[in-house]
C-alpha cells in the first residue's frame, strides 16, 4: 500500500460462481483477507464500502443446471442464496452482497459496452468458433471435451486440461465433441467484440512496472510481468451463449457479454445498489474526482486463476471508460490445498462452509482463525484436519483461550470479579506495558502490508505475553503473602485481555465480542489498542 491515507476506500472480493457451495479455498483465497483488511480499516475510522456478490453468468452456471436438470435461474436462486449465508455465519461483513443477475447490474454492463463501442475501442473480428448443428447453438469453451494434444487425456476441456493444467483452445482438442448432443462439433463463423489489450500493452507497462512493482506482491507482480513478457493479445468481450447479460447491439442478437465485461462490473453495479439501499453516492467509491487526492482506493481480493482479470483486463477497460478510478492493489492470494490434493467443486473435493458449520456450530472462529494461519499469501498452502486440530487445540485454546480463561477466573475467585486498582507499579508492570503498546503498530504494519498470518501470530504473542506474565508473577501463590500485590497483577492481566479483545477483533470477530461481553466492555476501536487503562477500577466483570 503506498504511503498516502486515503480518504475513502473501496474493497472487493471476487464475486464466486452461484454454481455450488462454498468451501475454504474460497475463504482463504479472496474473503477472509478482504473481511479482515475491512475491519481493521474500520476499527480506524475509515470510510470504506466491502461489495461482492453472486457471478451469475457462465457456462458454469448452464453445466450445472443441465447436470442437476434444471433451470440456470433455479441454480442461481439455490446457491446464490446459500452462498450469502455462509459468508454471514462466517462473520464476512460486505456492505452488500449482490447477484449479477439483478438488472441494475445488467444495465451498468451494457452501459460500460456501448461507451467503449461508441468511442471506437473494440476490434470487430470474425472467428470460427464450434457449433452444435443439433442444438443449433455455439458451445462455450467448457461444452467441448476432446483429447489433450499434451498429454493425451480424453477428457480435455476446450478451455482446459485438468489432468496437465495446460490451458487450451477448443480448436486445440483432438477429436472433438459437443456435451449436448456428443456428436462431433463444426466450425463456424462468427462475429465478436474484442479489446485490443495490445493496444494497451505500452499504458499497461507504464502503470504496472512503473506503478506498481514495489507495490504489488511478488506473486501478483511476477504474473503481470511475464504476461506483459509474452505480449498482450486483444480479447473478445463477447460470446455466443444463450445466458447472461445481452450485447446491446441489434447486429448482435443472441450474443452475450463475456466475463470480462460482466463480473467485475459487478462490484460497481453492487456498490450502486448499496447506495442507492443508504442513502450514499456511488460515484465517490469508483469515480475519478476532480482532485485526485479525493479519490477512493481501490483493492480487490482475489486468488491467483483471477490475477491477469484484476491486473490487466479489467484497468485496461476502467482505463478505456476512462472516468473511473484504477485498482491501487491487487493482493492476490495463491490456492490452499486440502489433504495432499487441489480443492475441487466439480470433483467434491472439499471442506464445504455449510457443512463445516451443521458438524462445528458456533465454531466460526475456530476455521477462520487456522485457515489465517495458514493463508496460501505467498505459495500454495496445506489443510489437513490433523493441523486444524492441534492448531486450535495447541494455540487458539491453550494461548488465547487459557489466558483470558484464567485472568477471568482468579479475579473472580479473589476480588468477586471486580476490577482492582494497580496499586503498586513494578518493573514487570512496566516491562509488560511497554510491549504490549508496540504491538497495534507492529499487527497494522502487518495488515496494511496484507501480511495476515505475520499479523495473527503477533495478536498471539498478545497472549503469550499475557501467559507469561502471570506466570511469572504467581497471583495464586502471592495471595497468600501479598494479597495487595495480587491486584496489581490481575489489574495488568486484564488490561491484557481487554487489549486482545480490541486487536482480535479483525481476525476473530466472535471471540472478541465475547472477550468483551466476559468482560462487560464495550467494543473499542484500534487508537484504543496497546493502552493499560482500558477496564478502570471498580469495574465489575462479567462471567
Ligand atoms: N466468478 C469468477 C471466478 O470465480 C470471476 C471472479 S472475479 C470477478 O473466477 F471480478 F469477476 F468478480
Ligand atoms: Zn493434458
Amino acid at each position: 500500500m503506498s504511503n498516502t491515507d486515503p480518504k475513502r476506500y473501496t474493497i472487493t472480493s471476487a464475486l464466486p460462481y452461484a454454481n455450488g457451495p462454498l468451501h475454504i479455498g474460497h475463504l482463504a483465497g479472496a474473503y477472509i483477507p478482504g473481511d479482515t483488511f475491512v475491519r481493521f480499516l474500520r476499527l480506524n475510522g475509515k470510510d470504506v464500502v466491502y461489495v461482492c456478490g453472486s457471478d451469475e453468468h457462465g457456462a458454469a452456471i448452464t453445466i450445472k443446471a443441465k447436470q442437476l436438470g434444471i433451470t440456470p435461474q433455479a441454480i442461481i436462486d439455490r446457491f446464490h442464496a446459500q452462498i450469502r449465508d455462509s459468508f454471514e455465519e462466517f462473520g464476512i461483513a460486505f456492505d452488500i452482497y449482490h447477484r449479477t443477475s439483478e438488472q441494475i447490474h445488467h444495465a451498468l454492463s451494457q452501459e460500460f459496452f456501448l461507451n467503449l463501442y461508441e468511442k471506437g475501442e473494440f476490434i470487430e473480428k470474425y472467428s470460427e468458433q464450434y457449433y452444435d448443428e443439433e442444438f443449433h447453438q455455439f458451445l462455450a469453451d467448457r461444452y467441448i471435451t476432446g483429447t489433450c494434444p499434451h498429454c493425451k487425456n480424453e477428457g480435455a476441456y476446450g478451455d482446459q486440461c485438468e489432468k496437465c493444467g495446460t490451458s487450451l483452445n477448443p480448436t486445440d482438442l483432438i477429436n472433438p465433441i459437443s456435451t449436448l448432443s456428443g456428436k462431433p462439433p463444426v466450425l463456424k463463423e462468427t462475429k465478436h467484440w474484442y479489446l485490443p489489450l495490445d493496444k494497451y500493452q505500452p499504458w499497461l507497462e507504464e502503470w504496472l512496472i512503473r506503478g506498481k512493482k514495489n507495490i504489488l506482491k511478488s506473486n501478483v507482480y511476477g504474473q503481470c510481468l511475464s504476461w506483459l513478457k509474452a505480449g498482450l493479445q486483444p480479447r473478445s468481450m463477447t460470446r455466443d451463449l444463450d445466458w447472461g447479460v445481452d450485447v446491446p447491439l441489434e447486429e448482435a442478437a443472441g450474443k452475450k457479454l463475456y466475463v470480462w465485461l460482466d463480473a467485475p462490473i459487478g462490484y460497481i453495479s453492487a456498490t450502486k445498489q448499496w447506495a442507492e439501499d443508504t442513502g450514499n453516492d456511488w460515484k465517490k467509491y469508483w469515480k475519478r474526482q476532480e482532485d485526485p487526492s479525493e479519490d477512493s482506493c481501490l483493492i480487490h481480493f482475489i486468488g491467483k486463476d483471477n490475477i491477469v482479470f484484476h491486473c490487466i483486463i479489467f484497468p485496461a477497460i476502467l482505463h478505456a471508460h476512462g472516468e473511473y478510478i484504477l485498482p491501487e492493489n491487487v493482493p492476490a492470494n495463491e490456492f490452499l490445498n486440502l489433504e495432499g490434493d487441489k480443492l475441487s467443486t466439480s470433483r467434491n473435493h472439499a471442506v464445504w462452509l455449510h457443512e463445516y458449520l451443521e458438524e462445528f456450530p458456533g465454531k466460526q472462529d475456530e476455521l477462520r482463525y487456522v485457515l489465517t494461519s495458514i493463508l496460501p499469501e505467498t505459495s500454495d498452502s496445506e489443510f489437513t484436519w490433523k493441523d486444524f486440530q492441534a492448531r486450535v487445540n495447541n494455540e487458539l485454546v491453550a494461548i488465547l483461550g487459557n489466558f483470558v480463561n484464567r485472568v477471568l477466573v482468579l479475579s473472580e475467585k479473589y476480588f468477586d470479579g471486580r476490577v482492582m486498582e494497580a496499586t503498586r507499579l513494578d518493573a514487570e508492570e512496566e516491562q509488560v506495558f511497554a510491549e504490549l503498546a508496540a504491538y497495534p503498530e507492529q499487527i497494522a504494519h502487518s495488515i496494511r502490508n496484507y501480511r495476515f498470518r505475520e499479523a495473527l501470530a503477533q495478536l498471539m504473542n498478545v497472549a503469550r505475553l499475557g501467559n507469561k506474565y502471570l506466570a511469572d508473577a504467581e497471583p495464586w501463590k502471592l495471595i497468600k503473602t501479598d494479597a495487595e500485590r495480587v491486584k496489581t497483577v490481575l489489574n495488568a492481566g486484564l488490561q491484557i485481555a481487554a487489549n486482545l479483545a480490541v486487536m482480535a477483533q479483525p481476525f476473530l470477530p466472535y471471540t472478541a465480542e465475547k472477550i468483551f461481553n466476559m468482560l462487560q466492555l464495550q467494543d473499542r476501536g484500534w487508537d484504543q489498542a496497546g493502552k493499560p487503562d482500558l477496564l478502570r477500577p471498580g469495574h465489575q466483570l462479567g462471567t
